[in-house]
């Protein structure tokens, strides 16, 4: 008599679990393929440390170098596309930069930065990655150009990286919980995150509008570069590549030295992006733009621009300008992971 009351509870049971168990099997095989759960081993460290070479200068001109044939695994160079999330230790935060220019207002700004990202990746297992990117002969080029074969060498040094976030050297992280693959790098985040429809920028939107938006609808597959635009254009202070064929063909065009590279654009790197974005349909569909605050705020802005209290970051873009570099970085670095109400949306 017990046992058969006990049999359909029992069945029921192995019935609901098996049901959540597909339920979840099949949500997350969207996202993630077999290999990557076979690959996956159980204590995911970083990456193994590579042999960086930044106390000498490179041989000869950038392009020559090795690092521009960096290589892409085969799910990536097709026109397909794909999307998956990466693995933490995949992500590398690279910091391209030789601490010159203007951010040497900032008092140690380079070791300081490097420091706090090296907390960053080690409380999330990335990769933390400097290149001094003095070393790279780049012609006549402004040296922001650098940062370009940075990121070329940032895939080559790792052949498993799978994204590359290019972060200037003027940008504090202030919220060192922030989990870039769940806010930003996941197919789902992408999904939701990427502005739809919106007008891509060349200079101020009321004086200069360029008649092009963004895809209403688009592929996660596609997305293969991540980027945000202030009010006048994309910003390339803070850019996530993923390695792609597509990455890699647009890296190389975009250091196209008759065009682009070797031609006046005050916007040197930044320019030449945005120009092909406007001017090529095939751009637009991989480079996804997001809400500026997303890994982007401004030292100062309203609402869609200046840092609001949660966001991941803050970039002194600009800050030259009025001589204040060094009172606000101080000022965001006292300031850095607090979680106390200090500019809360609508302040200014
Ligand atoms: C960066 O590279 C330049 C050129 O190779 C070199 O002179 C400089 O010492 C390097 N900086 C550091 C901190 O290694
Ligand atoms: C955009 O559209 C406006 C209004 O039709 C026009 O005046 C302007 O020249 C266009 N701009 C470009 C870059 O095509």
């Amino acid at each position: 008599m017990q046992t058969f009351q006990l049999l359909p509870r029992k069945s029921v049971l192995l019935g609901i679990t098996l049901v959540a168990f597909f339920v979840v099997l099949f949500r997350l095989y969207g996202d993630v393929p077999v290999e990557y759960y076979r690959n996956l081993s159980p204590d995911e460290g970083a990456l193994p440390d590579v042999q960086v070479q930044n106390d000498k200068p490179q041989p000869g001109y950038f392009k020559a170098q090795p690092e521009w044939d960096w290589k892409v695994p085969p799910r990536a160079r097709g026109w397909e596309g794909y999307a998956k999330s990466p693995r933490n230790r995949d992500v590398v935060v690279l910091t391209a930069s030789d601490g010159g220019g203007h951010n040497s207002a900032i008092p140690n700004v380079l070791q300081r930065v490097l420091g706090d990202r090296k907390n960053y990746c080690d409380k999330h297992g990335y990769t933390n990655l400097w290149l001094n990117t003095s070393r790279y002969d780049i012609g006549a080029a402004h040296r922001t150009w650098s940062k370009i074969p940075a990121v070329a060498e940032a895939f080559y040094l790792y052949p498993e990286a799978e994204w590359v976030w290019l972060i200037d050297t003027d940008i504090i992280i202030m919220t060192p919980e922030y989990d870039l693959v769940e806010q930003i790098l996941s197919p789902n985040a992408i999904k939701r995150g990427l502005m739809r429809g919106t007008p891509i920028l060349d200079g101020q939107l009321k004086k200069n509008p360029t008649n092009i938006s963004t895809p209403d609808e688009f592929r996660v597959e596609d997305i293969d570069i991540l980027i945000t635009q202030d009010h006048q254009s994309v910003n390339t202070g803070s850019t996530f590549f993923r390695r792609t064929a597509f990455t890699r063909y647009l890296l190389e065009i975009m250091t196209d030295y008759k065009m682009l590279m070797g031609s006046e654009h005050p916007g040197a790197e930044q320019d030449a992006l945005k120009h092909l974005m406007l001017e090529h349909p095939l751009v637009r569909k991989h480079v996804g733009i997001y809400p500026q605050r997303k890994f982007n705020a401004y030292v100062q802005g309203g609402d869609n621009m200046g840092y609001r209290d949660g966001d991941l970051l803050v970039h002194f873009a600009g800050c030259w300008v009025g001589g204040k570099c060094q009172e606000w970085f101080e000022q965001f670095w006292e300031k850095k992971g607090h979680t106390d109400k200090w500019r809360p949306e609508g302040s200014q």
